[in-house]
């Protein structure tokens, strides 16, 4: 399988999202990456249900959603309904989070589950056979525009492994920090999914941007 894209709206222009959800349409981008953030798990806020509810009917690609709040799962249905397609629940925010994969699960979305940087990998070894996809942060959650923490590379390689070690289906989803330099590395090491966002919207051409990371080999 070759890479997949998605674009962080965080770093879009919020006064006129539709031109950006279309441009994201037209573009190789596969998925759309939205960052909800509850200034409480995170230093910052950013949108919410209104938001993914407005712009879901110009979409025509699925939601991937990065929940950056606690107890992440009071809101399943919530987002679900707002036109969620992957619900991402970080490790940090989440005491219960066996069961709360299996209720994503019967919502009837794919479910992920998110590490900050400095969470080894390996508390994930009974749970990763359970998820359709690890999020790996790049950076500290709350903010676009970061710098890429590079020992991410080595936990690539270890989650990769893990994968491999319980049978496991999970992609593995890269998000902060991807830039054209740091992007080839991620791919190499074994990366699935790029998520990118200042990168892509403070491109001189977002669409060409977006192109140029999805047929980086
Ligand atoms: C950060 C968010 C990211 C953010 C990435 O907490 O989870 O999705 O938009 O932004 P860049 O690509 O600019 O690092
Ligand atoms: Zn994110």
């Amino acid at each position: 399988m070759s890479h997949l894209i998605a674009p962080s709206l965080l770093s879009a222009d919020f006064s006129n999202l539709k031109k950006d959800v279309e441009m994201i349409n037209k573009s190789e981008a596969d998925w759309f990456h939205l960052d909800i953030m509850d200034g409480v798990f995170v230093p910052n806020i950013s949108f919410g249900i209104p938001v993914l509810k407005a712009i879901k009917p110009l979409a025509e690609k699925p939601f991937d959603v990065h929940l950056m709040i606690v107890q992440p799962e009071r809101y399943i249905k919530a987002f679900k309904d707002a036109g969620a397609d992957i619900f991402n629940v970080h490790y940090e925010a989440s005491t219960h989070l066996h069961r709360t994969i299996q209720s994503i699960h019967a919502e009837g979305m794919k479910a992920g589950v998110t590490l900050n940087p400095h969470t080894p990998v390996s508390l994930l070894q009974d749970i990763v056979a359970d998820v359709d996809l690890v999020l790996l942060m790049s950076v500290n959650p709350g903010f676009g525009g970061q710098k890429f923490i590079e020992n991410t590379l080595n936990k690539v390689s270890e989650l990769k492994d893990l994968i491999v070690k319980k049978n496991s289906k999970a992609l593995i989803e890269i998000d902060g920090g991807v830039d054209g330099t740091t992007a080839p590395k991620l791919i190499k090491a074994g990366a699935d999914v790029l998520v990118s966002g200042s990168y892509i919207f403070g491109a001189k051409d977002p669409m060409k941007t977006i192109s140029d990371l999805k047929n980086l080999k």
